[in-house]
């Protein structure tokens, strides 16, 4: 049965700075993950995902202890000579519980495939973590109608591992269209709910993210889209006040 929270990911990608976690952390823990779920709020209980950069998962782990921490890629073995890369067993030892995978900027500056996607993610379950699996279209196969073709290769190839090896372990998908992520665009509400709709048939259970220019003003447009059971954001994390207004709009306030 898919649970009823609303998933409010923030990624903060080669960004951010130790100071600025404290603020955020701060600011928003006792809102979201520490939250007490009453029979009330059962339906609009809060889990924040923070996933800063790999450097900061450990401090943000020893001060904040409750925080669901994500870490924004893993590499499809457990260990080995990878230089610069981390490990699934690695981040579950910094006390991380998710992690992103398969971002569209991992596909498109480390050429990762939908193949060696669908490895990282066995590994990242294999190893006790919840992986966010993205997927989303480019503006040519948008403007040429093929999103829907895309997003569906994308999901049988990057979930094949998992449907294969490991049938029960959950994971999380985020549709986020490449033309939308970091650009102030925002894919139309009629498109997203369209998307999730298409995903939800295929993926019953799953929680569903929509990601791409999510902002303070649109997030309360975006949120109450059927099946779409959360967002994941990348620029507006990275600001308080912005941040505030998201996590207002999913009802952590
Ligand atoms: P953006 O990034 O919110 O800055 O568009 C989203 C993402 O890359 O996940």
């Amino acid at each position: 049965m898919l649970n009823q929270n609303t998933y409010i990911v923030s990624n903060w990608k080669m960004n951010g700075t130790n100071a600025l976690m404290h603020d955020m952390v701060k600011t928003f823990i006792e809102k979201t993950v520490t939250k007490k779920v009453t029979p009330e709020s059962a339906h609009t209980n809060v889990s924040w995902i923070f996933c800063p950069p790999a450097s900061l998962l450990t401090e943000t782990k020893r001060h904040y202890p409750t925080i669901n921490l994500g870490g924004q890629d893993c590499h499809p073995k457990r260990a080995g000579a990878f230089t610069g890369d981390i490990s699934a067993l690695l981040l579950k030892e910094s006390g991380v519980y998710y992690v992103i995978i398969g971002h569209s900027e991992r596909r498109q500056h480390h050429n990762e495939s939908n193949a060696i996607i669908a490895e990282k993610a066995c590994m990242a379950i294999e190893c006790g973590l919840i992986p966010i699996i993205c997927i989303g279209e480019s503006e040519e196969n948008y403007i040429k109608g093929q999103t829907l073709a895309v997003l569906n290769d994308q999901l049988t190839e990057s979930l094949s591992g998992i449907r294969q090896h490991i049938t029960q372990a959950p994971f999380i998908v985020a549709y986020e269209p490449i033309w939308a992520i970091g650009t102030g665009k925002t894919a139309t509400l009629t498109d997203i709910e369209k998307v999730h709709s298409f995903l939800r048939k295929q993926l019953p259970d799953t929680p569903l993210l929509y990601g791409g220019s999510v902002t303070a003003s649109n997030a309360g447009d975006i949120l109450p889209i059927p099946h779409v059971n959360g967002v994941l954001v990348g620029d507006a994390s990275l600001k308080v006040d912005e941040f505030k207004a998201i996590l207002e709009a999913a009802g952590a306030y």
